[in-house]
């Protein structure tokens, strides 16, 4: 599975990533994952707003019948610009490798057992990170959704409807050809899904111990920033004549660094356009974005603050404006303690020692969900932490046990046949 998904939308020049949401590569990925499911002889689902499952339900169990909401598993397959092999794709392969593991040890679930890849998980194309488990949830306005805007000026919502995906083979469905005026929160969907435990790759260099289990995720948000000053010639514009957004920009990255150091947060400026971009030309427009996070909401609002108000006085020693927006914000997630606990339970009996216990700064489909309904996370160490970037790596060893927690972790919450939910706590 792993070698099949591995060249998709990989630049052979960097080995880095670029799967954007309902581009060729991630519909590829789509009819990737649409395939082996379908090889499983899983249900497949498309949801309103594009976020895929696949269910394995031998009971035909659900809401108010016995056995009642499943046990959803997954992540993501879309990453961001040159990112790394292991982020969103180890939690979807794990996935279906937990539950080949299970089928091989004949396991019989009662409950149906789910596994999802949810769509736009980085924000790398519309802008807003977790699109698809928001919509799910009805944590971002569909409205705002369909008038968000890739690079090129293509709408969301048109790029939903579009149907030119591949069909997988054995596949039943072909990503896409939605309905834009449809999407939204999904109360049918949602009151199927009982718990919902992603397997990720951990991107901090955390862990000493093969799989570990997920505390909270930091509270974490981006900003935009649009300076606007006034094209000019480079070669003939006098210094003093000059209202250049680069500098204003140039010193708002400076602050960015000084202001997370003063609030034990992280703050990071990594993508910016410049308009027009040419090398003899004094740019007009400089927009930036910002990613700030940090140990709780106050640190990171604080070194926002500090940052915004460091780029509105360099915008006016400058002559420029500056407009300043929120483009996505998530509060701190403390997941389920009882089924934080229980997985941790579970893991240490089934043989490996009791796995560490570990907050994130990355933020996760699981993070969106958690505010909705019982939620956890599985780690996979990565030795180096680094992520985002085509050197992230994990050791087949490490992923193998993560395969393994990940079954031991399913079977014990899709055989469990005590009343709904309670036993989540
Ligand atoms: O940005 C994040 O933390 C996640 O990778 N979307
Ligand atoms: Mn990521
Ligand atoms: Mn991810």
């Amino acid at each position: 599975m792993w070698a099949a998904l591995l060249p998709i939308g990989r630049d052979a020049a960097t080995g880095g990533y670029h799967r954007f949401a309902w581009t060729p590569a991630e519909l590829d990925c789509r009819a990737w994952f649409l395939g082996e499911a379908a090889g499983r002889g899983m249900e497949l689902e498309q949801d309103r707003n594009g976020n895929l499952f696949a269910w394995w339900n031998p009971a035909g169990a659900a809401p108010g019948l016995p056995g009642g909401a499943g046990v959803v598993t997954g992540s993501h397959l879309d990453s961001v610009p040159g990112g790394g092999a292991f982020d969103g794709p180890l939690g979807v392969v794990s996935a279906l490798a937990a539950i080949d593991l299970m089928r091989a040890r004949d396991v019989r679930p009662v409950r149906a057992i789910g596994v999802a890849v949810f769509a736009e998980e980085e924000g790398a194309r519309f802008g807003v990170a977790c699109l698809g488990s928001r919509l799910l949830t009805g944590a971002i306005d569909p409205r705002r959704a369909r008038d968000l805007r890739d690079a090129g000026g293509i709408g969301f919502g048109e790029a939903l409807a579009r149907d030119d995906g591949g069909w997988a083979a054995g596949s039943t469905l072909r990503p896409g050809g939605l309905d834009p005026a449809a999407i939204g929160r999904d109360e049918e969907l949602l009151s199927r899904i009982g718990c919902f435990v992603e397997l990720h790759v951990e991107q901090g260099r955390a862990m000493d111990a093969p799989v570990g289990v997920a505390s909270a995720i930091w509270p974490h948000g981006r900003w935009r920033f649009d300076f606007a000053g006034h094209g000019n010639h480079a070669g003939t514009t006098r210094l003093g004549d000059r209202r250049d957004p680069m500098l204003p920009f140039a010193h708002t990255v400076i602050e960015a660094r000084a202001a997370a150091e003063r609030h034990d947060s992280l703050a990071t400026v990594g993508k910016v356009t410049v308009v027009p971009g040419g090398v003899n030309a004094i740019p007009s427009r400089v927009t930036a974005w910002l990613d700030a996070r940090g140990p709780d909401d106050r640190a990171v609002r604080r070194t926002v603050e500090e940052i915004g108000r460091a780029a509105e006085l360099a915008a006016e020693d400058h002559g420029v404006t500056v407009r300043l927006g929120e483009e996505s914000y998530t509060a701190v997630v403390a997941f389920n303690t009882a089924l934080r606990d229980r997985l941790a339970d579970v893991i240490a009996s089934a043989g490996s020692a009791r796995p560490p216990v570990l907050p994130t700064g990355a933020g996760h489909d699981a993070g969106i969900l958690s505010a909705h309904l019982p939620t956890a996370m599985l780690f996979v160490r990565n030795p180096t932490g680094v992520s985002h970037a085509p050197e992230e790596h994990a050791e087949v060893a490490d992923c193998l046990a993560g395969v393994e927690a990940l079954a031991a972790v399913l079977q014990d919450l899709a055989c469990d046949e005590s009343p709904e939910q309670a036993h989540y706590g």
